[in-house]
Formats: structure tokens, sequence, C-alpha cells
């Protein structure tokens, strides 16, 4: 497949980029700068794409299958710039006439219980609340984008640079804890679960939740 991620330069978009890249697809990835280290393969473009400017998106997404997404507010930005490239892409993927969509997103959102989100319970990080909320925000705008062929991939709450087990479990919206009640993930699992539906196209219009 030929792919466009947008995100590429970051800590979990360089791993689901090798993921890709691994399985024999084709990448072209999005940075800022255009600059991504770390990654020398072939079948690896490095691109330089805003990822708040739809016709910067519809631009770079025109001749991809698929359209895949590690984005993530940068250190100084405010993090509700996270919706607005969030409504960005859409509109780009709509220009370009690409239909399928495959996002991380965040935690936050998953349901813990009835009627009970993660990011409303009380051990929730008071400082991972504004990202929290944005990745929930995001989700709504990609919801209301059932043209697309959208699958929303949410990590575990803990997501660190680990071991590629080849080890998941998914679940429809909801936390996926282990045998001990913890909620983790590495990122080279979580760029297996990510590339696996992006191949599979299993969870289409779904927030998949994964983790061990
Ligand atoms: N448990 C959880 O819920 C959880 C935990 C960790 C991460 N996450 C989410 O997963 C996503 C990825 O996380 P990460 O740690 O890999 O993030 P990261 O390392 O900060 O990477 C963010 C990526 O977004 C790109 N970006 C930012 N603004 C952009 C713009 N205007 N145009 C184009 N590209 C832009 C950055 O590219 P540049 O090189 O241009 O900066 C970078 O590639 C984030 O949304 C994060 O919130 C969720």
């Amino acid at each position: 497949m030929n792919v466009l991620l947008l995100g590429a330069s970051g800590r979990i978009g360089q791993r689901i980029a090798t993921e890709l890249l691994d399985r024999g697809h084709k990448v072209t990835g999005v940075s800022r700068s255009g600059d991504i280290d770390g990654i020398d393969d072939p079948d690896f473009t490095a691109v330089a794409g805003d990822a708040t400017d739809p016709d910067d998106i519809a631009a770079l997404a025109a001749g991809h299958d698929t359209v895949a997404s590690a984005l993530g507010p940068a250190e100084d930005a405010d993090v509700e710039i996270l919706t607005e490239m969030t409504e960005a892409v859409i509109e780009g993927l709509r220009e370009a006439d690409v239909d399928r969509l495959v996002w991380t997103g965040g935690a936050g959102g998953l349901s813990v219980g009835p009627d009970t989100k993660l990011v409303d319970t009380d051990e929730f990080p008071e400082e991972a609340v504004p990202i929290a909320e944005a990745h929930i925000d995001a989700l709504e705008i990609i919801r209301d984008a059932n043209d697309l062929q959208w699958s929303y991939i949410a990590p575990a709450t803990l997501i660190e640079p680990g071991e590629r087990t080849g080890e998941y479990r998914t679940a429809d919206g909801e936390l996926v804890t282990d045998e001990d009640g913890e909620s983790h993930i590495s990122m080279e699992d979580f760029a297996i679960a990510f590339a696996d539906e992006l191949e599979t196209d299993d969870a289409v219009h779904t927030q998949l939740a994964v983790g061990y």
C-alpha cells in the first residue's frame, strides 16, 4: 500500500513508519520541517507539510491509498491545535479523494465503566486532562466524517518505547487492562496493532482501544 503518514517524526509515528516499511508498504512521512531522522529505507520519503492546512494535506495525500496519523500538538503549541489538525486532515482527504484514515488517538475518552470515561476518574492525572479532552473533541470530529473509512486507534493509558512482542489485545471503545488491572502497551506493539488495522479494515468507524 501507498501510505501518507502524518506525524512520522514523532515517537509513535516513527515506530508506525518502521512497522509499515517492514511489511513492504511505501510510506511518505510528513513533518513540518520535512526532516525525519532514523528511518533509512528506499520505500520511505520524507516531506514537509503543515497538518493545519487542508490544501497542504490534499496535495500530499493525492495518489496515496491511505492516510495514517500519529499527529500530536508540538510542545510549544496549544493542545487545541489537535482539533484544528483533525478538521484540516478530514477536509484535505475529501479534497484529494482519499477515503481511508487511520488515526492515533488518546486513552482518556475510553470507557472504564457505565457512563464513565478514563478522563473522568480520580486517578487520571490533572495535567493530562487538556490533551485528553482535545483527543475526545478530535474523535467527535472524526465520528462526524462517516463518508471516510476512518479507524481511531486509542493507546493504553501508558504507552512507552519498549519491546516489539507481537502481543496485544483490542476492545471497542473500552480501556484494555491486563490481569493486574494495568493499562499499558509498548509503542512498538501499538504500531503493530495500528498496521494490522490499516491492512485489514476490521475496525472501520470504530474507536479501537489497544493494550496488553
Ligand atoms: N495514553 C495516551 O492517550 C497517549 C499517550 C501518548 C501519546 N498519545 C497521543 O499519540 C499521538 C502521538 O504521540 P507522540 O508521543 O508520538 O507525539 P510526538 O512525538 O510529539 O509527535 C507529534 C508529531 O506531530 C507532528 N506535528 C505536530 N504539529 C504538526 C503540524 N502542524 N503539521 C504537521 N505535523 C505536525 C510532529 O512533527 P514535527 O516534526 O513537525 O514536530 C510529530 O511528528 C499524540 O496525539 C499523543 O497525544 C496518547
